[in-house]
């Protein structure tokens, strides 16, 4: 629940960027920790390297799975764990972030609805424990902390030398359990956290930190729509001036005037509609009233086909979908249009239009107010970036990269080895209350 009582937390931070040329000290890390993706920056001055990068993983990919796995005495992670899921659905834990600080009933219905079979056992905190085929039960935090350990790894593949200082984006809805279940994993990790982030705060501050308000202040939007869930800030930059060394100056900063949300709503919630319609056309074909949906395995093929067929749908009007050996060793092949997936999302697309409403309506601006909407988040390539633009709205920022990138600024400033030296004051409030209990 939304606290109105207690004071919101304000945290003012000044960003003094670029890089100076002082003493190589240890790296900093960002992560962009989603539900499905994990996204890592460095900054480092390592002569030959690119001072802020986002880190590629052993695929040579810019974005990571968020999976962990156990199989046959082996940890996996990241793709290695996403290249066993179709074939040991059970082993490979995916959604660890949106299940940290949540009670075992939540966790319960959330992989119930996702098809996901996980072994659950209640700890004793009421909490979700994860049991693996060895027995051993793990809980969200250490799950989460394997996870996390991965992305430190690939930064430190990035740089060759050890990093310990993390700035991890979080999303604006997590309440304070959900803030200490990420500190903690972060611990479990060996990471020395150097600041939690919002997420917007960590796309404004890349927004932001090469350009001057000091003539034009201006409304932005931060619109993300990931793979489980959407929400838009509203964020003012502007400039204020002051004196330095008895000198006036003008000083950017920005301050995240208001957030709204709605978890449970992303990419993942359009993929299961098309996996719903797929299995029943798969029932139908079948004809002899079994329901693929009861098998884990042959839903897990399913959903790992069914994305494909989602990302082609976002730029083709027709996309085919085929499954080897779907069930019982039968194949199963289709097509859908777009028509047909965007009625099928109907209601969806209407949802993830509301949190940019309600930060319209909560502070009286009209769309021709805000100087842009900037979509970040994977999800948003698909039919609602059309959607978007169709009112004039912008896009600067790298959808998936903007978030670990500015929070890796942060990561900077808070440094002790990395001298910046450009301002950007970033005013954000947590929109919970601590708890007094
Ligand atoms: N080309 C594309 N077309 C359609 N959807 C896409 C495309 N590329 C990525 N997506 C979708 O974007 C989502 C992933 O986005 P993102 O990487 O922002 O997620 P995340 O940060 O892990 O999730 P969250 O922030 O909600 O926890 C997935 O649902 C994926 O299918
Ligand atoms: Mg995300």
């Amino acid at each position: 629940m939304r606290s109105g009582v207690a004071a919101s937390l304000l945290l003012t931070i000044f960003l003094v960027i670029f890089l100076s040329a002082t003493p190589v000290e240890p790296a900093v890390a960002s992560i962009d920790l989603g539900s499905e993706w994990m996204k890592v920056a460095v900054v480092n001055l390592k002569p030959g390297q690119s001072p802020i990068s986002i880190v590629i993983n052993e695929m040579s990919k810019r974005k990571s799975p968020a999976l962990v796995a156990f199989n046959a005495g082996n940890r996996l992670v990241g793709e290695e764990a996403a290249g066993i899921t179709a074939r040991y659905p059970s082993k490979v834990y995916s959604q660890v972030r949106d299940m940290i600080g949540k009670p075992y009933q939540y966790v319960k219905d959330m992989i119930d609805s996702l098809y996901l079979p996980f072994d659950l056992v209640e700890d004793s905190r009421g909490a979700a424990g994860f049991k693996t085929d060895d027995g051993v039960v793990y809980s969200a935090e250490e799950l989460l902390a394997m996870i996390l350990r991965y992305g430190m790894s690939l930064a430190e593949s990035h740089t060759r030398s050890p990093i310990k200082d993390a700035v991890i984006a979080i999303p604006p809805y997590f309440g304070q359990t959900e803030r200490r279940g990420v500190l903690q994993a972060a611990q479990l990790a060996g990471i020395n956290v150097l600041s939690l982030i919002h997420e917007h705060s960590g796309a404004a501050l890349q927004y932001g930190i090469d350009k001057d308000f000091s003539n034009e202040s201006r409304h932005v939007i931060f619109y993300d729509m990931g793979s489980r869930n959407t929400y838009a800030a509203l964020v003012y930059f502007s400039a204020y001036n002051a004196k330095e060394f008895g000198k006036a100056v003008s000083v950017n900063q920005f301050q995240v005037k208001d957030v709204r949300w709605k978890t449970n709503l992303g990419g993942q919630n359009m993929e299961l509609r098309l996996v719903e319609h797929f299995a029943d056309e798969f029932n139908k074909q079948l004809g002899n009233g079994v329901d693929v949906r009861n098998s884990p395995k042959a839903m897990a093929k399913l959903k790992k086909q069914v994305k494909r067929t989602k990302e082609i749908l976002s730029a083709n009007t027709m996309a085919p979908l085929s499954v080897e050996s779907l069930y019982d060793e039968l194949d199963f092949r289709s097509t859908i249009s777009r028509e047909k997936f965007e009625e099928l999302c109907d209601d969806l697309w209407e949802e993830s239009l509301a949190p940019v409403k309600e930060v319209l309506k909560h502070s009286d601006l009209k769309v021709n107010d805000i100087y842009a909407v900037e979509l970040i988040g994977g999800a948003t390539r698909a039919k609602l970036q059309e959607f978007l633009r169709r009112k004039d709205l912008d896009k600067h920022l790298d959808a998936d990269e903007a978030i670990a990138l500015g929070s890796s600024l942060l990561a900077a400033n808070l440094s002790d080895g990395i001298k910046l030296n450009r301002k950007l004051g970033m005013i954000d409030g947590s929109s919970y209350g601590f708890m007094l209990n």
